[in-house]
């Protein structure tokens, strides 16, 4: 299989649901806002996962390199990152996701009540979407998936360079480093609850 094929033809398919749960999500956002006041999330990403990105998973995950394992086995083929100013903010928006009308939470994950050893936070949500389109196995309805992280603007600038990091393998006081970077992720997590605090004092002098 060609790399420039691992999604068999299937990925205009894949950038046009990408793009309807960003609005989707973008509309229950502009709904809160104009109820309450408040933006539930502060900015998002959404991608279909590249094509070598994907080829190489497929391969670091023993599974053959076809459209089945990158839409079917595989269930990151479509990512949304949501980016909250708050905690709360994330919980809010998980409560509209779940109540997408065509979709089933397939798993979820939540690394924010209980952080990865290394320090992570955010949490995942891996949606099943029953779509009008057909999938890969020629069923139509079509079953697509898309995974969905949530974090804070704190959490995501750690993930963000510890995922820099990671990259550099060979390098001395590997154990300092990961004790550090554990370090920085919880003072973070700290951070997220004094700001949500200070969110709220201001709130009480309305
Ligand atoms: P894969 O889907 O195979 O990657 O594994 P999984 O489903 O067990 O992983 P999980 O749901 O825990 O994480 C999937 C994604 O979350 C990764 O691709 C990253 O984007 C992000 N992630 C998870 N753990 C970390 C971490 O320790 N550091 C950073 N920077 N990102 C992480
Ligand atoms: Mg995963």
């Amino acid at each position: 299989m060609e790399h420039s094929d691992i999604y068999g033809g299937f990925r205009p398919t894949l950038e046009q649901i990408k793009d309807t749960f960003a609005r989707r999500i973008e509309d229950y956002t502009a709904a809160e806002y104009e109820k309450t006041g408040i933006r539930i999330y502060e900015h998002l990403i959404a991608r279909v996962k590249s094509e070598d990105s994907m080829t190489e998973k497929c391969e670091r995950k023993g599974l053959p390199t076809t459209p089945h394992s990158a839409m079917k086995e595989l269930r990151d083929s479509i990512g949304i990152r949501i980016i909250c100013s708050f905690i709360d903010d994330i919980y809010a928006n998980i409560e509209q996701i779940r109540a997408f009308p065509d979709c089933r939470v397939a798993e979820e994950k939540d690394y924010i009540k209980h952080a990865k050893p290394n320090g992570y936070r955010s949490y995942h949500m891996i949606l099943e979407y029953t779509s009008p389109f057909a999938d890969v196995d020629g069923n139509t309805p079509g079953t697509f998936y898309i995974e969905i992280q949530l974090r804070t603007i704190a959490m995501d600038s750690w993930a963000a360079l510890e995922h820099k990091l990671k990259y550099k393998k060979h390098i001395p006081y590997q154990e300092l480093i990961v004790a550090e970077l554990k370090r920085c992720a919880d003072e973070l997590a700290s951070c997220d609850l004094s700001m949500t605090t200070i969110r709220d004092l201001i709130a009480h002098c309305d």
